[in-house]
């Protein structure tokens, strides 16, 4: 289970996250919504250690990332999968490399069993075809796909997609939304994921939770988001520039 205790989180003196508390389920899919701005992407990065909280804890399975080395650390993030906001590649490798580095740096594979997983694997993101390119030659949306083969191509315990649909045209949405559904029905990660996109949220989530002002104001299924009477969570979900969220 991942647990943010108490989190806070300034830069400068802007406050992003405030006192956050949220845990997530063990296998299963919880997507985090809000506004652009309110600091998903900052939460995100403190369960993978990449930011400190100034105050508050990040616990995974009980260790507090805050109370280990940084070999430790490295360890902890074999299990996790990550796909950035940005979908980063390593710009002077190519497709195929990009989706084989994981692959390489942990496990020991034939070439052959590589070779396999990944054709599978970007195959699954609609992507066949395109090894031999190199990250600059490819679209936006196309990067966000091969990055999110990337990170689950070693199945791991918990996978954290920071926008996965954003940028994409509604079908490849759907097509990567089905597949978040699909490879979590298969090898049951504890699935993370940030999104704007409500309509993909209440098919791929098990839970919703909504970050606002730094901490969470409502969480729970889709049908407990489509009935809230929260006026923010209805602004946002609704979609509507009237309500209390200052423009
Ligand atoms: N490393 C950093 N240094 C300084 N400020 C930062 C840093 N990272 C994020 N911020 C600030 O923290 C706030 C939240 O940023 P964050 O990227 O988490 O937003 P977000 O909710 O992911 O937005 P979006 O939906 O647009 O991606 C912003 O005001 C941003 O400028
Ligand atoms: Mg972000």
């Amino acid at each position: 289970m991942i647990i943010l205790e108490n989190v806070n989180k300034s830069f400068k003196n802007v406050k992003v996250l405030n006192n956050l508390n949220i845990s997530f389920e063990d296998k299963k899919i919880t997507v985090v919504i809000g506004r652009s701005g309110e600091g998903k992407s900052v939460m995100l990065k403190h369960i993978v250690g990449l930011l400190r909280p100034d105050s508050g804890r990040v616990l995974f399975n009980d260790i507090d990332l805050n109370a280990i080395n940084k070999k430790e650390l490295n360890e902890l993030r074999k299990k996790f999968g990550m796909v950035f906001q940005d979908g980063a590649l390593f710009d002077s490798i190519n497709i195929f490399e990009n989706v084989a580095f994981p692959l390489r740096q942990h496990l020991k594979l034939s070439e052959g069993d590589i070779i396999k997983k990944v054709m599978s694997g970007l195959n699954d993101v609609g992507l066949s075809g395109i090894e031999s390119k190199m990250p600059a030659e490819l679209s936006g949306g196309m990067r966000k796909r091969v990055a999110v083969a990337r990170a689950m191509i070693l199945e791991p315990e918990t996978v954290l997609f920071d926008e996965p649909t954003t940028g994409l045209d509604p079908i490849m949405s759907d097509v990567i939304n089905n597949l978040i559904i699909s490879t979590q029905k298969h090898f049951k990660y504890t699935g993370i994921i940030i999104s704007h996109d409500i309509e993909g949220a209440y098919k791929t989530a098990d839970t919703i939770a909504m970050l606002y002002e730094g901490a969470i104001i409502e969480k729970g299924d889709a049908e407990k988001f489509k009935t809230s009477d929260n006026p923010v969570v209805r602004q946002f979900v609704t979609g509507s520039m009237n309500g209390p969220i200052v423009i």
